[in-house]
């Protein structure tokens, strides 16, 4: 019997509407009287993390008051109590606010029905002491696209949990979304852990829950099973029917020569959505997945790719199927900066919080977090930052040396007092950020109001000139707008030199540019810049340098 006739199926999605509905509602009436009403959190606890939508924005609320993850992400085997001494000085190196730490479902069910949260709850003591915030990656059907993490009486038993069947008849290690029985038992398995993380986390340690890590399948386009094929045959659900103009039919007839990745698609989102509201349903904590991505700009065979995963070109799928996930987030490893912009593009959309939950550690990589931030991230996540001596080079760095430590350390210590200022800024669409090109040594990023900048990278402090890119590419700015003409502007190796938006009168000047910090929400003035360190335009070197700008006409 399929997976989506069930009953219970529509049992769940009722509840998990409900649960929507009510939240919709709540949000309406506000977090206390919501929070009284729901009865999830009784009076002492700190509410729940959410990701609110404001005037098209996302931000991450976490205490109640925007947060920004300064995240890192450990490696595949760094989830057992023994490896959490090597994790915890990288997390302190780095100045990561939050890291995300793998859940497998062969840890926490090794036997059917018998539950183990030893992990969890060691996790959770340790994190509470170094004063960081967790988000768990649920490792179970899929991790990246295989069944490797889930427990050995799923992952070898075919008959019970069966694997995806290409158009030829061969087995491939991916298990279908099709079966009714691994979704009941995965989410039976992922209620539980997140029933538990409810009752132990009044702190709200754990910030977001990933559901699965890279779904899709390589190899096949999608499940050949004879369930699968009945599906297929079938009319398209209500939801994709309603998301695509309302077409109907079968699938091959709705979308012709996509529809077989459309419909892997559609079929795991909506195996993810009901884990993922079922967990909801017992503690509604922000719940995202990631991506293997695919080409951002080629079309490409879906054979050559995860396939059915949330790649670009899948996402209205995904959407329509899975409402209960917050945000799709893309793992990017790309290292040409039009690729990863462009991706960062893709993804950071109106009905998508940006969240990039991988990104390689190769220490070029650092500087795309000014991006990330620019556009409104919610996190940003360099991943394999332990000390368990494992390096998925060339995807990321060759090593975790200081080198590769200090390139996002610096980051995270630059804008970890005022991370709270910045995720609020953004909110409102008054941040921008900019990442050093390769091809370009300069850059214009047009601001709210009045103003551009020029970004200018290896040029020196003083003197005019010319920008030859910086000897490894580190270069990177982020600027947010504090009032009119005001703007906060930092960053590293580069050069802002401020520019009237549209031409008009050049007769305006730095009417006063503060060096100072952010401690605690209030900023401590340090010094006032002036003469040599204003007339070459803003130079930030390698110093932790954070300015408050004034621009006047004159
Ligand atoms: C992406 C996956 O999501 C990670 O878990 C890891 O396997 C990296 N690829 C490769 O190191």
């Amino acid at each position: 019997m399929s997976l989506w006739r069930f009953a219970w199926c529509g049992r769940v999605s009722q509840r998990a509407r409900r649960v929507g509905a009510r939240a919709r509602h709540f949000r309406s009436l506000g977090l206390a009287t919501a929070l009284a009403l729901v009865g999830v959190a009784s009076a002492g606890t700190a509410p729940i993390p959410q990701i609110v939508k404001q005037n098209g924005r996302y931000v991450l609320e976490v205490d109640g008051a925007p947060f920004l993850m300064l995240a890192a992400q450990v490696n595949n085997s760094s989830n057992w109590p023994a490896m959490l001494p090597k994790v915890w000085p990288a997390i302190g190196r780095l100045h990561a606010n939050t890291v995300e730490v793998p859940i497998a479902w062969e840890q926490i069910e090794p036997r059917e029905g018998e539950l183990d949260f030893s992990f969890l709850d060691t996790l959770l003591a340790q994190a509470r002491e170094q004063r960081v915030r967790l988000v768990l990656l649920w490792f179970a059907t899929w991790k990246n696209n295989g069944p490797s993490y889930a427990p050995e009486w799923v992952k070898l038993h075919n008959e019970r949990f069966p694997r995806v069947i290409d158009a030829k008849g061969r087995v491939w290690n991916s298990l279908s979304p099709n079966f009714e029985a691994t979704l009941t038992a995965d989410r039976k398995a992922f209620v539980a852990l997140v029933r538990h993380l409810q009752s132990v986390d009044a702190e709200r340690t754990v910030l977001m829950i990933q559901v699965e890590n890279e779904t899709g399948v390589y190899g096949a386009v999608r499940d050949h099973s004879s369930t699968a094929e009945a599906l297929f045959a079938a009319r398209v659900p209500r939801e994709i029917a309603k998301a695509f103009d309302q077409r109907s039919g079968s699938w091959a007839q709705v979308f012709g020569k996509d529809a077989d990745e459309f419909f892997q698609a559609y079929s795991i989102a909506h195996f993810v959505e009901q884990v993922a509201a079922a967990g909801k349903a017992v503690y509604p904590l922000p719940m995202y997945v990631n991506v293997a991505l695919r080409d951002p700009f080629k079309d490409q065979d879906p054979s050559q790719y995860s396939s059915g995963g949330p790649t670009w070109n899948v996402l209205h799928v995904w959407k329509a199927a899975a409402p209960s996930i917050d945000a799709i987030g893309p793992d990017i490893y790309f290292h040409d900066y039009r690729s990863y912009t462009h991706t960062l593009e893709q993804y950071g959309r109106a009905d998508n919080p940006l969240f990039v939950p991988e990104t390689s550690n190769d220490p070029a990589g650092a500087r795309f977090f000014f991006e990330v931030v620019g556009r409104g991230g919610l996190g940003f996540a360099p991943f394999g930052m332990d000390f368990t001596g494992y390096f998925n080079f060339p995807l990321g760095a060759a090593r975790l040396d200081d080198e590769t430590l200090e390139a996002f350390a610096r980051n995270y210590e630059l804008v970890s007092p005022m991370m709270r200022e910045l995720a609020a800024l953004n909110r409102l669409g008054k941040v921008w950020g900019a990442a050093e090109p390769a091809d370009t040594h300069v850059q214009h990023i047009v601001l709210g109001g009045r103003w551009q900048v020029e970004v200018s990278y290896g040029r020196g402090v003083f003197g005019n000139g010319e920008a030859k890119g910086n000897p490894t590419l580190r270069g990177g700015v982020l600027l947010a707008e504090l009032g009119p003409d005001e703007y906060l502007v930092t960053g590293y190796d580069a050069r802002v030199t401020f520019e009237r938006a549209q031409p008009g009168s050049s007769r305006f000047m730095i009417a006063r540019a503060e060096e100072g910090r952010y401690e605690h929400g209030k900023w401590i003035f340090e010094r006032l810049w002036n003469g040599d360190q204003t007339d070459w335009g803003l130079n930030f070197t390698g110093l932790r340098q954070v300015l408050r700008v004034r621009l006047a006409d004159y």
